[in-house]
């Protein structure tokens, strides 16, 4: 039994990580393929060393390209590589380029896919995710829904065969985050912040940052905050090319360099508030029990608005009162998913 794991980006690293570990424990074979989309020390190998994500067999090198470009020249190395090793089935994660072109060569090659994160709708088809997302989950044949939202938003579309609500790996990966950053992150200590006196801030997705009015009132909306309580940035490397190049840096916000996993859990967990566009960091935020603005205008994690943890940069207020989201599953959803892909596996 021998998945084909394709990876390549800073939030696949993450998610990864504890299924990697529990396919291993499951007894299936696994070759990992870093697609090279993100390729800085910062945005991918720390995330191998920290997380304990084995080398990958293939570095496919391919980043900083437009899209079709960049989806085009992986969907041909990814291709080459199926056919070198002959995998039973395909693993791919969330909803970047890295995933679709992995989720096209396995297809056209008729290798069953496994699609973690599966089901996740913005409705916002601008979004080059969500173009990722849809045309992914249509060649899937495994379904494996973070949420029964997810899972409803597949039905919708026609799809039930394969689906699994399985909860959120990302949970898995902050639990031992969490458990491991405690006592050994310096994050703190080398920004000196104390907890619960500063805020989080996150910005790097292409509809806040290639539109420059957007891109201003982003930043406006950060400094109004900050006023109140100072924020932390750890900039994407677009966002800080972008300040650089426009000399605009938002007053009261702390630009710092992309941090590893742990530190940059660390500094969440101690936070009081996160700002953020990514889909990852709003449940992370959660995870934390950290309140959460998300700076786009729709979320796909709906979960965490309705919970009362989360609120959209157009929302004046967070839901009320505050829950606990059991959707999410209790830090066993890689464990899950390698069940199912063995059962799946063995049934062929
Ligand atoms: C990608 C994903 C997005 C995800 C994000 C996480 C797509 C369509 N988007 O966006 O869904 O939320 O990853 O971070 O796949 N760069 C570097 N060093 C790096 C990585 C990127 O300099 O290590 C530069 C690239 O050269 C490029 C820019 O950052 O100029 C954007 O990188 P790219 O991989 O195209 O997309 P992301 O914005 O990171």
């Amino acid at each position: 039994m021998h998945v084909f794991t394709v990876i390549g980006a800073r939030p696949q690293f993450i998610k990864a990580a504890p299924v990697s570990r529990a396919l291993a424990q499951a007894g299936l074979k696994e070759t990992l393929v870093h697609t090279g989309q993100h390729f800085d020390a910062m945005m991918s190998d720390v995330f191998f060393d920290e997380l304990g994500i084995p080398a990958p067999t293939y570095n496919l090198e391919v980043n900083s390209l437009g899209h079709g470009a960049m989806t085009g020249r992986m969907l041909e190395k990814i291709e080459a590589a199926l056919i070198e090793t002959r995998p039973d089935m395909v693993m791919i994660y969330g909803d970047t380029n890295s995933t679709i072109a992995g989720a096209l060569a396995a297809a056209k090659l008729h290798i069953p896919v496994a699609h973690v994160e599966a089901g996740l709708r913005s409705f916002n088809r601008r979004m080059p995710e969500e173009v990722n997302r849809v045309l992914t989950d249509h060649v899937s044949a495994l379904l494996l829904c973070p949420t029964q939202t997810a899972v409803d938003n597949l039905a919708r579309e026609g799809i039930t065969q394969g689906v699994h609500a399985v909860g959120d790996v990302m949970y898995d990966t902050t639990i031992d985050a969490v458990a491991r950053a405690r006592g050994r992150s310096k994050i703190l200590d080398r920004l000196a912040l104390t907890p619960r006196t500063y805020a989080v801030a996150t910005l790097h997705r292409a509809e806040n940052t290639d539109d420059s009015a957007r891109f201003e009132q982003v930043l406006a909306f950060l400094e109004a905050r900050a006023k109140d309580t100072p924020i932390v940035m750890p900039a994407h490397p677009r966002t800080a090319k972008l300040m650089a190049a426009t000399g605009r840096s938002p007053a009261g916000v702390t630009l710092i360099d992309p941090l590893g996993y742990l530190d940059m859990a660390w500094l969440l967990h101690n936070a009081s508030a996160a700002f953020t566009d990514s889909g990852g960091l709003q449940k992370e935020a959660y995870f934390h029990r950290v309140p959460c603005v998300t700076l786009r205008d729709e979320t796909e994690w709906v979960e965490t608005l309705e919970a009362g943890w989360n609120r959209l940069w157009t929302q004046d207020a967070f839901a009320s009162p505050r829950r606990d989201i059991p959707d999410y599953g209790t830090g066993d959803a890689s464990v899950r998913i390698a069940t199912i892909l063995r059962d799946h596996l063995a049934q062929r």
